[in-house]
C-alpha cells in the first residue's frame, strides 16, 4: 500500500518514533509526495539537519509555514500539482504566542513572559517541544489553510514521550500538580508531616531560590487562563483522536526500535488514537539471497585483487547478516499491527539532505506494492 492511500481523506499526519530513525526525513518526503499529488501541504519539522533545512529554504526558525518555491523542487523532476509549505518549529516562540493570545491583557502577557517559572518552563528541553508542536498543529488545523498537515516529532529517545509530555505540561499549567502538593492532605503533607510551605521555605534558605513565591506568582498571573489550557487540551485531544488524523510510526529495523514500535502501537490503541501504519526505514535488503558466499568470493577472485575480493566478500557477508536480522525483526512486528500496512524504505548509500534525497525516499513511500517490489529488486541487483 502507498502512503497516498493511507492518507486519503486525512487532514493531519503525525510521524512518531524513537530518536534518529528518520522521522524528519520521512515527514518531509511524505509532504513532498502529497503536494505532488495536488494537495496544499504543510510540514512542521523539528530540528531538521541544517542541510535539509537549507534544501527546503528554511534558513531560520520561523513560526509560520512558508511556501517551498517551486524552483527549489524543480530539480527533483517531480511534477508538483499542489503546494509544499514547510516550517521549523520554534518552541519558545510558539509558547510565547500562546500566552500572548490567551492572556486577558498585553500587560499580563508581558508579566507572564518575564516570570522565572515561565521562562524555565518554556525553554525546558523536555516537554516544551512536544507541547508546542501539538499546540502549533492544533492552531494550523483550526486555521484551515491546508489540505494536509504533516507533523514531524521531537528527537526524544523514547517515542512515547511525545504522547505523554504535552499532558504533563498541561496538568502543570492547570495547576493540578501544585494544588495537590499544597493541599493539607496532599502528597507534600503526607510525606513530610508538615506543611509544604515549611519545606519550600527551607529550600529557599539553602538554595536562595524562592520556589514557592515564584510558583504562586506564576499561578496568580495565569489566573483564569488555567481553564483556557484545560479547554484547549480537550480540543487538541479531539483533533488527535479524530478520523481525519493518522498516526504513522517510523522505525528502523533494529530490535530496540521494533520493540518500541510495538509498544507505541499498543499505547495508541489504548489511548484511542488512530494508528495508520508503520514505515520501517533504512532496511537492509538481502543482496545475496540464498546464494553461496563462497561462490561469490570465487567469482570475485577472478575480477579483483585477492585483498579486494576478500574485503568485498566480507562486506557482502556483513550485509547479508544485517538483512537477515532486519527480516526477522520485521516479521516480529507484522502480527502486532492488526493488518495495518508496513512500508519498507531501504537503507540508502547517502544521507538524505536535499530534494533529490527526499525524492528517493518518496519513491518507496508512494509506490504501489508491485512498484515497491520492483524497486527493491533493483536495489538488490
Ligand atoms: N533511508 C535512509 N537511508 C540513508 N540515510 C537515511 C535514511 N533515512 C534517514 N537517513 C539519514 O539518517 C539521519 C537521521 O534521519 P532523521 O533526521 O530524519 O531522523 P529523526 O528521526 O528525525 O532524528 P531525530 O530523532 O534526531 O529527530 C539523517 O542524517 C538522514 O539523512
Ligand atoms: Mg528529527
Amino acid at each position: 500500500m502507498s502512503v497516498a492511500a493511507l492518507l486519503e481523506g486525512k487532514r493531519v499526519c503525525v510521524c512518531g518514533g524513537s530518536g534518529g530513525v528518520g522521522k524528519t526525513t520521512t515527514s518531509a518526503a511524505i509532504a513532498l509526495g502529497m503536494a505532488a499529488q495536488g494537495a496544499k501541504v504543510a510540514v512542521v519539522t523539528i530540528d531538521p539537519a541544517k542541510r535539509l533545512a537549507n534544501a527546503l529554504g528554511l534558513e531560520e526558525l520561523e513560526n509560520e509555514p512558508r511556501r517551498v518555491e517551486p524552483e527549489r523542487l524543480a530539480p527533483s523532476g517531480l511534477e508538483i500539482r499542489g503546494e509544499l509549505w514547510a516550517m521549523m518549529l520554534d518552541p519558545k516562540r510558539t509558547f510565547d504566542d500562546l500566552i500572548e493570545r490567551l492572556a486577558p491583557t498585553p500587560q499580563r502577557a508581558q508579566e507572564i513572559l518575564g516570570n522565572r517559572v515561565y521562562r524555565e518552563l518554556s525553554t525546558a528541553v523536555s516537554g516544551s517541544q512536544e507541547f508546542t508542536a501539538i499546540a502549533k498543529l492544533y492552531d494550523l488545523d483550526r486555521e484551515g489553510d491546508f489540505d494536509l498537515l504533516v507533523l514531524d516529532t521531537p528527537p526524544s529517545r523514547n517515542a512515547l514521550d511525545f504522547l505523554e509530555a504535552p499532558g504533563r505540561l498541561t496538568s502543570f499549567l492547570e495547576g493540578r500538580a501544585l494544588k495537590a502538593f499544597l493541599r493539607p492532605t496532599g502528597i507534600g503533607m503526607r510525606f513530610l508531616g508538615r506543611p509544604a510551605g515549611v519545606l519550600l521555605g527551607g529550600l529557599r534558605k539553602i538554595t536562595g531560590v524562592d520556589l514557592l513565591a515564584d510558583l504562586s506568582t506564576f499561578f496568580q498571573l495565569l489566573g483564569g487562563m488555567t481553564e483556557d489550557f484545560s479547554r484547549r487540551a480537550a480540543q487538541v485531544e479531539k483533533m488527535l483522536k479524530s478520523d481525519s488524523t493518522a498516526f504513522l510510526l517510523i522505525t528502523s529495523a533494529q530490535q530496540e526500535s521494533i520493540d518500541e514500535a510495538i509498544w507505541f502501537r499498543r499505547t495508541l490503541e489504548k489511548g484511542d488514537l488512530p494508528f495508520a501504519g508503520v514505515v520501517v526505514n533504512r532496511v537492509h535488503h538481502d543482496i545475496l539471497g540464498d546464494g553461496d558466499e563462497q561462490q561469490v568470493g570465487a567469482e570475485l577472485a577472478g575480477l579483483l585483487t585477492p585483498e579486494l575480493a576478500t574485503l568485498v566478500t566480507q562486506n557482502f557477508h556483513d550485509y547479508h547478516v544485517l538483512a537477515r536480522r532486519d527480516e526477522q525483526n520485521i516479521a516480529r512486528l507484522e502480527p502486532e499491527l492488526d493488518g495495518r500496512p508496513v512500508l519498507l524504505v531501504p537503507h540508502l548509500d547517502d544521507d538524505v539532505h536535499d530534494i533529490e534525497g527526499l525524492l528517493r525516499i518518496h519513491r518507496y513511500l508512494f509506490a504501489s506494492a508491485e512498484e515497491r517490489a520492483q524497486m527493491i529488486a533493483e536495489v538488490v541487483a
